[in-house]
């Protein structure tokens, strides 16, 4: 391991003002959404798609790196150029996610873990020959009452996402650790805080235990906010202190930069908290974003699979990545949302 270059690609990732692109979803949930909004479900649609996101003019400005999918790192624009020369020259760092989803726990109902350990460190290196530079691996923890997350969940994920970082860095690849804290479901803000404090500690337990160098490693972790389904409406402010105390208690200062997942909130929603995030005292670590819905949705509703609405769609992408990168400021507000 270049402990040295790995660690000069984490902190390019979370570069002043720059934040991460997740255009990572797997064929599945790429392909729900499609239907959602009407598209259809093709690997040339799903090529299409990503073409436009990829090839947004000047993405570079707001956007350090994109998180790709299996299908995705294999393609190429419609004149042939593969997707990682078209990213790479548009400054984009190519990343890529490693795990193959969440399955049911055994023995635990209502909770899941995720896989893709199995021939792990043959597909890194794979991936990083075709040029990745860092990976996303997701482990997603339900909460319900007081019932769940059970320790063993925490456990398991807290295990997977350690021996996944180790792979990682072994072959050469910046590993973004996410365990997901899920906002389904009516639980509190302050269980939020209390579950994903938990779930925090766990996992960089083991990534030590498991010898991660924490240098080069980027934590993307859920915002601290009530489950989507609870009466309490957070304001940003009350997101922003309950999620910078909880990061504070848990993360160690040696991590180069954590980029949160948006998770379902709808993207003005995450860039009013991220901007509230960058409001506050000064943190260790540089904040910034990985978001996935919150910068693509818009974009993907206009779009709706005609070549006649991609550069509507290319803006809206683009008008949601310059939001995010100004809450990285704290200069985002209201007025950038008038058209
Ligand atoms: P969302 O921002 O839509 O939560 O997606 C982030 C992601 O990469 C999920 O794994």
């Amino acid at each position: 391991m270049n402990l040295q270059a790995l660690t000069g690609t984490a902190q390019a990732l979370v570069a002043p003002g720059k934040g991460l692109l997740a255009m990572d979803e797997s064929t599945g949930t790429c392909n729900r959404r499609f239907a959602a909004a009407g598209i259809a479900t093709t690997a040339e649609m799903r090529r299409a798609y990503r073409e436009l996101l990829l090839t947004a003019p000047g993405l570079g400005a707001c956007i350090s790196g994109v998180i790709l999918y299996d299908e995705t790192i294999r393609q190429a624009r419609a004149d042939g150029t593969p997707f990682v020369k078209v990213a790479q020259d548009a400054g984009l760092i190519v990343g890529i996610k490693v795990d193959t989803g969440a399955q049911d726990l055994a023995g635990h109902p209502g909770e899941k873990v995720t896989e893709g350990l199995d021939g792990l460190r043959e597909r890194l290196q794979a991936y990083a020959g075709m040029g990745a530079r860092f990976a996303k691996w997701r482990g997603v923890i339900a909460v319900d009452g007081a019932l769940l997350p059970t320790a063993t969940c925490i456990e398991a994920h807290a295990h997977a996402l350690a021996r996944y970082a180790a792979l990682c860095q072994e072959a050469g690849l910046v590993p973004v650790v996410e365990p997901e804290v899920l906002m389904d479901g009516g639980h509190t803000r302050q269980r939020c805080q209390e579950v994903t404090e938990s779930v925090l500690r766990c996992v960089f337990e083991q990534l030590v235990r498991q010898g991660v160098a924490l240098e080069a490693t980027i934590l993307k972790p859920n915002m601290v906010t009530a489950g989507l389904d609870c009466a309490v409406w957070d304001t940003a402010a009350e997101v922003a202190q309950a999620t910078l105390q909880c990061l504070r208690r848990t993360v160690p200062a040696a991590v180069p930069g954590i980029a949160f997942l948006s998770g379902g909130q709808a993207g003005e929603v995450a860039s009013h908290r991220l901007n509230e995030i960058h409001l506050g005292a000064a943190a260790p670590w540089p904040l910034s974003f990985s978001f996935a819905r919150a910068l693509q949705h818009p974009a993907l509703d206009i779009w709706a699979g005609r070549d006649a609405n991609r550069a509507a769609a290319q803006q809206a992408l683009l008008h949601r990545a310059r939001c995010n990168s100004a809450a990285l400021k704290g200069q985002y507000g209201a007025a950038m949302e008038v058209p």
